[in-house]
């Protein structure tokens, strides 16, 4: 896909971060926006701001942890726009970091893997069946992670290795079945965005009865992490890089060679694993 104006981009996460500066880079670009959030106050604020700048711009308050939302958000989006041609599934959390892996609960569980990886698939199966009808030039973009490529080091890194391969399986499915539909895997290394006060909007059915033990210490990790995150890479850096990709239809996007040393060592102990 390497026309945008005029047409339509989905972007899910789009009240903080990196998804609203892909909304406000996308609306640059002349596309009509549908923003997607569960924060209704921050999915307002960037609805208010696009609109203001005279973009076409649709908010849909979406849970993206549930499917009956993933369709309600494409339906408002055909309803309102007509097609898709872009979407972004970016809405994501850092998710369980109180303690090890064997200690999460089936809700610290839920939690994590349904915002950052079965978002993903209901989005893929909810969009991509409406952009194959459409037989024009499209494109989903993936936000995985720079965790995908290395070791995981934590339940946010097992749900995005698991985006990332959905994402290779995606592209290699369209491709044999010569579809116009491109797919990008972002994976964004350290960006200024609020990912690590993700808990702000953990769903209270699934937050845990009890404090784990490790809660003080992820407490204190989030504060830091956040530091951290905010002397990273300004989402609207990124937002360039990712109109670059889908316009060369590049399956993988990192954002930098910052992580190269953890990327190498991860796939050379893999190699180095292997018994002939
Ligand atoms: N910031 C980084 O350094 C970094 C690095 C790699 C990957 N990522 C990924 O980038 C994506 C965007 O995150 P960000 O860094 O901009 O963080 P952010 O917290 O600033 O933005 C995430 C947005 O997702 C929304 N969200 C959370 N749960 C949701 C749900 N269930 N349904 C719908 N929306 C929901 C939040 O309200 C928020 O507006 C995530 O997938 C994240 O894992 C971030």
């Amino acid at each position: 896909m390497d026309e945008f104006a005029g047409k339509v981009a989905v972007v899910t996460g789009a009240g903080s971060g990196m998804g609203k500066a892909f909304a406000t880079r996308w609306a640059a670009e002349g596309m009509k926006v549908v923003a997607a959030d569960i924060q209704q106050d921050a999915l307002d604020a960037t609805v208010k701001e696009l609109r203001e700048a005279g973009h076409s711009v649709l908010g849909v308050r979406t849970d993206v942890s549930r499917e009956s939302d993933i369709v309600a958000l494409a339906d408002a989006a055909l309803a309102e726009f007509g097609a898709v041609h872009l979407v972004c599934n970016n809405a994501g959390v850092e998710g369980y970091l109180e303690g090890p892996i064997w200690a999460a609960t089936d809700k610290d569980w839920a939690w994590t893997v349904g915002v950052n990886f079965w978002s993903v698939v209901y989005g893929v199966r909810t969009f991509v069946p409406i952009m194959l009808r459409q037989n024009e030039p499209a494109h989903v973009v993936n936000t995985a992670s720079m965790t995908a490529v290395i070791s995981a080091p934590n339940m946010y890194g097992i749900t995005k290795h698991a985006v990332l391969a959905l994402s290779e399986v995606l592209a290699a499915n369209l491709r044999e079945a010569g579809a116009p539909i491109g797919v990008t895997a972002l994976c964004p290394g350290t960006i200024a965005t609020n990912l690590f006060y993700g808990n702000r909007n953990r769903p209270p059915e699934l937050r845990n009865d009890e404090e784990p033990p490790g809660a003080d210490a992820a407490r204190e990790l989030r504060a830091r992490m956040h530091g951290v995150l905010s002397a990273g890479m300004p989402p609207a850096e990124v937002a360039d890089k990712l109109v670059a990709a889908v316009r060369r239809n590049a399956l993988y996007l990192l954002t930098d060679h910052d992580w190269d040393d953890q990327v190498i060592a991860r796939h050379e102990a893999l190699r180095a694993g292997t018994v002939d």
